[in-house]
């Protein structure tokens, strides 16, 4: 890919070597460019450079805004989260049901650090938010999770533990029961596929991941579809989100 400012294109060379030049006021440029700031963003970490309302949170802050905007039309009762880390996600959840006047949180980690669990219980938001330390998948923790949601409740789960594509499939198993009609599940981070042979990544991604667990799942769940979620407003050329969560949102038909 070659970016010319003069002529204010892209250019791209497809697999049969022919040359395309993409205008800069195209969907087709966009991609190509977010493309290769996804990957220059995973090598250089990006995503680990923010906070929300004082808690470091490792998403790519285009998620985050997708994110609110089916949080806020769903304004579902429940917010679960596999993967607290330092619990970020789990405030900027907990920021939204107060704005919204309605919801809770539940996070669940295999391991909650001490000063990560004190800094969440310290927050100010703290009070939306349950917490849960084990194994996503381990079925007493699932069944306590699961206790939590009262009937009528309608809930969201995502999942952002262990991306392996068996743990994600365990977890869109067990937690995929609990999701209301017209709310999703969330399979985070399927974006490993894409970025093999960069830093930090393994050879097996390429299959290992959580797009690959999604496949599955779907071969056995036609009450789930796998939907892009609706964009409330858009007034540019855009379509594609640029996302970390390449094919991750489930609906619940
Ligand atoms: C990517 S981080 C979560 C980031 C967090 N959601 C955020 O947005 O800031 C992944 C977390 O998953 C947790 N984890 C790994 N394996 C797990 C498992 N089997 N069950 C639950 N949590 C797990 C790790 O301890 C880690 O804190």
């Amino acid at each position: 890919m070659k970016i010319d400012f003069e002529k204010a294109v892209v250019e791209v060379t497809g697999p049969d070597g022919q040359v395309r030049s993409l205008p800069f006021a195209s969907a087709e440029a966009f991609r190509e460019v977010s493309k290769a700031w996804l990957r220059v963003g995973w090598d250089t970490k990006y995503v680990y450079g923010f906070t929300w309302l004082g808690r470091p949170i490792i998403q790519l802050p285009d998620d985050m805004i997708r994110l609110q905007e089916i949080i806020y039309r769903l304004k579902p009762d429940v917010i679960i989260e596999t993967g607290i880390a330092h619990g970020g996600s789990l405030i900027y959840s907990a920021s939204l049901c107060q704005l919204m006047g309605t919801g809770r949180v539940i996070g669940i980690d295999i391991e909650i650090r001490p000063h990560n669990r004190q800094a969440i219980e310290a927050h100010p938001l703290s009070k939306y938010i349950q917490m849960f330390e084990g194994s996503s998948i381990e079925p007493g923790l699932v069944q306590s999770v699961r206790n939590e949601i009262k009937p009528g409740e309608s809930t969201i789960v995502l999942l952002d533990s262990c991306h392996t594509a068996d743990h994600v499939l365990a977890e869109l198993e067990a937690y995929s029961p609990m999701i209301t009609p017209g709310s999703y599940i969330v399979a985070m981070d399927g974006i490993m596929q894409d970025v093999v042979g960069a830093p930090r990544t393994a050879p097996d991604w390429i299959t290992n991941n959580p797009q690959t667990a999604v496949k599955e799942f779907l071969k056995t769940h036609p009450e789930f579809v796998l939907e892009e979620p609706l964009i409330p407003f858009n007034e540019g050329l855009v379509i594609d989100r640029v996302t970390y969560w390449p094919n991750a949102y489930l609906k619940r038909i």
